[in-house]
């Protein structure tokens, strides 16, 4: 069977993990993990698994992703160091529950990045070092760390310290809404920018890309790529998945034969522009955000109770049309 990264020479092909179990041989998984050359833990290295009470971390699952990857000549992505969500229930406060101050706050974002990147220095290819910083508007999002800490500096300070602690393993700023143009990502590029005017050791920029079948376009993701691979910086695809649906709230509908295919030829000129993309040296990574349908974080999301199927397997392990359409694309007319 043709493993799917075989076909992507140019790009590792990356997948989210939900479980480290899936690790063990003895996994269901573990076989389809093959198709993969980079993984990324959908949870397991977030901020409140990571340091769950202050000064106490866990690096079980980090190590185990890395001791796998390595095993199979594969990369590891680290997502990721700040985020507003999933962090730990003790970040921003004081014992009694009052908010920080601003050097309490960067002393303890210094701590967490310090800690893990140097822990996990040398095995980590790619840091999520912040993860939504934006708000829609393109303006810094307001978040707990921009309410107590009032500007950029706690972003340019993260991608500091992860460099000293880290200095191989590419920075990133991750995003969603940001691949194709407008306010966000005019407020994104103009971040970047005046980050590497000032020095701010940033290596590229992460499009999650939960997308649609519908929109956005290919050639809009492709503009997209294009405006940051010209400043220098290199471009990830993070978070990649196709819902079956048109937009973010069609009601649920049933999931036919006839919009698996329309799903598969969607995800085929995706690739076939990332494949472009990559051999121009503007895109390194293209990573899937989970392994099967029925543990996708899209299953009940936006819409309550409506199902939805926008990975490359089902439920069952079995690849989907999609597979057919990266690997025999003459199969489907
Ligand atoms: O761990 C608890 C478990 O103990 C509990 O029984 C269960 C009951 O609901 O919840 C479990 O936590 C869930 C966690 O996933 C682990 O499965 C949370 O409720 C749930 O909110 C969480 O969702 C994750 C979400 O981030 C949280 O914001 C999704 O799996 C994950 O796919 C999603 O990933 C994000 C990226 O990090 C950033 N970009 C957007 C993307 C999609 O939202």
């Amino acid at each position: 069977k043709t493993l799917l990264h075989t076909i992507y020479p140019d790009f590792q092909l990356g997948v989210a993990i939900n479980n480290s179990s899936y690790f063990e041989s003895s996994s269901e998984y573990n076989s389809l993990l093959k198709h993969f050359n980079s993984f990324v833990f959908e949870n397991s290295m977030k901020m409140d698994a990571m340091q769950p009470s202050e000064g106490e971390f866990n690096f079980n699952n980090a190590k185990k992703m890395i001791k796998f990857a390595k095993d199979n000549d594969s990369v590891v992505r680290g997502h990721t160091l700040l985020w507003h969500s999933q962090y730990p229930y003790w970040f921003f406060t004081d014992k009694s529950g009052k908010k920080v101050d601003k050097d309490t706050l960067l002393k303890r974002i210094e701590t967490h990045i310090k800690t893990i990147a140097g822990e996990l220095k040398g095995d980590i290819n790619t840091w999520d070092v912040v993860n939504e910083v934006l708000a829609e508007n393109g303006t810094l999002r307001e978040s707990q760390y921009y309410d107590i800490i009032g500007s950029d500096e706690y972003i340019e300070m993260a991608f500091r310290w992860a460099r000293e602690s880290d200095p191989k393993a590419k920075l990133f700023i991750n995003d969603y809404g940001i691949s194709r143009k407008g306010p966000k990502q005019d407020g994104l590029y103009n971040l970047v920018k005046s980050m590497l005017d000032r020095g701010v050791p940033i290596d590229g920029v992460g499009f999650q890309t939960h997308i649609n079948l519908n929109y956005p376009s290919v050639e809009d993701i492709r503009k997209s790529i294009k405006r940051f691979a010209a400043l220098g910086l290199d471009v990830q695809i993070t978070e990649l998945d196709i819902s079956v649906y048109k937009s973010d709230n069609e009601p649920k509908k049933e999931i036919t034969e006839e919009i698996l295919l329309e799903q598969a030829y969607r995800y085929k000129s995706l690739f076939d522009m990332f494949k472009e993309e990559a051999a121009l040296g503007n895109l390194s990574n293209v990573t899937i955000w989970g392994l099967t349908d029925d543990k996708s974080w899209l299953n009940d999301f936006p819409v309550k109770g409506r199902e939805n199927a926008p990975l490359f397997f089902d439920g069952n392990l079995k690849e989907k049309t999609v597979y057919t359409a990266l690997v025999n694309p003459e199969e489907l007319n």
